[in-house]
């Protein structure tokens, strides 16, 4: 496997006086009172009604705004549902409870549709680690592979991609280019693209994004933490250093990690991913104990402390308030849209056909034979 040192992660900027992780942090709305919660929960019910909106919301944002989105008719998921929900869905006005990338996705693959955010400004450092200008020029560099990025980019990435990907899904399609013999180029995630790679054995070269949240877990302090806890099982993100997945017993997205946590026979978990999953993974799992994993112990630096700070963006007073103005519109340029949808619906196609026509993912050449009608030419 080849790496190149791309890009060190780039959400800090000293040079503009503090961290954009301390803005985000510093913009995250302000608990509401008991009162106030009520009064804002039932002005989101009877605002998304009037405005036809839905609301499409992530497990890492706050435990009402996902619940709100299941009371009313819209989804909480992770980043593939959400993306096939907003697409399907029939609403004219979609209100996207996450961060930016995800609200790009969906007025990528619904232009015709009003896209509406709680907060513009609610990005990512996988996002803010791979600028356009730069991943073009590395895909450019290497012309002979198949560019395969993740969902946490910009627009403008994954326009200069041939497939986008979620966490969910990822190494189904690696496995099925490796099988017809492609070349990776891989970006952002370089915790994830590892991941992948080893799975895979695919030939893969990688960017050096990361996330914030998952690159703070700490792998000696997981292992302590295990050995209190010897019948707990440990559920891992694949966002997370290596030395974290070694020790998981389940590795998957957000809703693999939920429906692994109700499938399990175990009653203990060890949980390593944003704490916001651990609301509904508590709904969907009643009666079972959940633990954070660690991100705290030597070399800790908890610019997150297993939360990320733009989800965290996201309120019941800022989503009242687009409800209210119709204001904070996602926009994408339509050309770019128009080239990135093609990398998205890739996936989305491979995700539908994979559906139909469930199979042991670990056959390779019988996966390539099922799919051969999927991908670029
Ligand atoms: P999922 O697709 O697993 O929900 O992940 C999205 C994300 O941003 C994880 O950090
Ligand atoms: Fe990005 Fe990590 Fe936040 Fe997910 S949790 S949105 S990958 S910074």
């Amino acid at each position: 496997m080849q790496t190149l040192p791309i890009k060190s992660v780039e959400y800090e900027h000293p040079q503009d006086g503090g961290s954009c992780t301390a803005r985000a942090w510093a913009r995250t709305p302000a608990t509401p009172t008991p009162a106030e919660r009520t009064e804002l929960r039932e002005r989101i019910k009877r605002l998304l009604k009037e405005r036809e909106a839905v609301l499409v919301a992530h497990y890492y944002v706050d435990a009402d705004l996902q619940d709100l989105a299941e009371e009313t008719g819209g989804c909480v998921s992770d980043s593939l549902e959400m993306a096939r929900f907003g697409r399907d869905h029939a609403a004219k006005t979609l209100v996207v409870a996450g961060v930016r990338f995800m609200g790009e996705t969906a007025k990528i693959l619904s232009p015709e549709k009003r896209i509406l955010m709680p907060d513009l400004d609610a990005t990512c450092s996988l996002d803010l680690g791979c600028p356009a200008d730069e991943f073009t020029a590395f895909c450019d560099a290497h012309p002979d592979r198949t560019v395969v990025v993740y969902a946490n980019t910009s627009a403008a990435v994954k326009a200069r991609a041939d497939w986008m990907v979620t966490s969910s899904i990822g190494l189904d399609i690696v496995a099925h280019l490796h099988a017809q013999g492609k070349k990776i180029l891989w970006a952002p995630d370089k915790h994830l693209g590892s991941y992948i790679q080893k799975q895979t054995g695919a030939d893969m070269l990688l960017w050096q994004g990361s996330c914030l949240v998952h690159d703070e877990f700490k792998g000696i302090e997981l292992d302590l933490l295990k050995a209190e806890y010897p019948n707990a099982k440990v559920l891992v993100h694949p966002e997370s250093p290596a030395n974290v997945v070694a020790l998981a017993d389940v590795v998957g997205s957000t809703s693999q990690m939920i429906q692994a946590a109700v499938e399990s026979e175990a009653d203990t978990f060890i949980v390593a991913t944003d704490n916001g999953i651990l609301h509904k993974m508590r709904a969907a799992a009643p009666g079972k104990t959940f633990i954070e994993a660690p991100t705290a112990g030597n070399s800790a630096t908890c610019k997150s402390c297993a939360h990320c700070p733009w989800m965290a963006m996201n309120g019941l007073q800022n989503l009242a308030d687009v409800l209210e103005n119709m204001g904070n519109e996602i926009h994408v340029d339509p050309a770019v849209g128009q080239a990135a949808v093609k990398s998205i619906n890739r996936m989305l196609d491979f995700a539908a056909a994979k559906k139909a026509k469930v199979q042991p993912s670990a056959d390779l050449a019988k996966e390539a034979a099922l799919f051969s009608g999927v991908g670029p030419a």
